[in-house]
């Protein structure tokens, strides 16, 4: 097995569930509170450690008691954060998270997360490892970091999310991109909906210029677009709770799999069965399934 390297966020994530979210100017009371480790990399890099790859992560947090936590959480994950810079002057990476109705609406602050720099970086790829990044660290370090990966055959993956402006020549760096509906309507200027028929998530997949894209479609499952064909995945069944993380889940597991010397539709219909457990537990780091886990849901399907 091979080494999974995230480069990306850490957040603490401030999840307020309420049974609906308010309108703009307006006051709702009676939600819970939760603060809970998160953050796309941090995420990922927990999927890919619980799942049983061994994992490093790359980033940054402040010099505060957020950071402190978020250490300890990897630790506690087994992943190695030796690659965690602190940078004292700033903030731990923040997550406003609004749980209502089974969905999730994200306000970041991203603090340390976009000073993580290309100099911070203390660590080289080597092949076959695979490497994985979202677009809420710089630009500029994941293009440098994946340029550095291509060079010596590690495989590279891309969660673009959130949508950022980004270079076009940053595709050519990337194996495997990873986004959801809202995500490719945005990087793609198409018009894309969770109700779109396969044949236009296909086509905007296609206009990311990259060999194989990944379309996370929620509840309706993914389509899988690569130099073998295209094929449909429908989502496992599940009692929905929080779908924080999801995305982020599937990703880590996805990897993870790659990792372990799985074929691309192995890896993605086992990503599928990880997200779907994800769902079912509040938050996002915290709801990242054991193996054992995804292997109880795949003989359920
Ligand atoms: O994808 C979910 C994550 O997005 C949350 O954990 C939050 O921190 C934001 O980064």
């Amino acid at each position: 097995m091979t080494r999974v390297v995230v480069c990306g966020s850490l957040n603490m994530d401030v999840i307020a569930q309420s049974t609906r979210r308010p309108v703009a100017g307006e006051t709702i009371l009676g939600a819970t509170v939760s603060f809970l480790p998160g953050g796309k990399g941090l995420n990922q890099a927990v999927a890919a450690s619980r799942l049983g790859a061994k994992t490093a992560i790359l980033g940054a947090v402040g010099g505060d008691a957020f950071g402190e936590t978020l250490r300890e959480v990897l630790a506690d994950n087994g992943v190695d954060a030796s690659g965690v810079r602190t940078i004292g002057k700033s903030t731990t990476g923040v997550a406003l998270i609004q749980v209502a109705e089974g969905d999730n609406a994200i306000t970041g602050a991203s603090g340390a997360n976009m000073l993580f720099a290309t100099s911070m970086v203390g660590r080289e790829p080597r092949r076959g490892e695979i490497w994985l990044a979202q677009f809420e660290t710089p630009i500029t370090t994941t293009e440098a970091v994946f340029r550095r990966a291509r060079a010596v055959g590690a495989r590279t993956i891309l969660n673009l999310a959130p949508v950022v402006r980004y270079p076009s020549r940053l595709m050519k760096l990337v194996d495997i991109a990873v986004l959801n509906e809202i995500e490719l309507a945005q990087a793609t200027g198409r018009r894309i909906t969770p109700k779109s028929p396969d044949r236009d998530i296909v086509s905007a997949c296609g206009r990311l210029g990259v060999p194989t894209v990944v379309a996370t479609l929620g509840g309706r499952g993914l389509v899988i677009v690569s130099p073998d064909g295209v094929t449909v995945l429908a989502a496992l069944p599940a009692k929905v709770v929080d779908t924080t993380g999801a995305g982020d889940c599937f990703v880590g597991a996805l990897a993870a799999r790659l990792a372990a010397g799985r074929d691309l539709l192995d890896a993605a219909r086992y990503a599928n069965a990880a997200a779907a457990c994800s769902v079912e537990r509040l938050g996002a780091a915290p709801s990242m399934p054991t193996a054992r886990e995804v292997a109880a849901r795949l003989a359920r399907a």
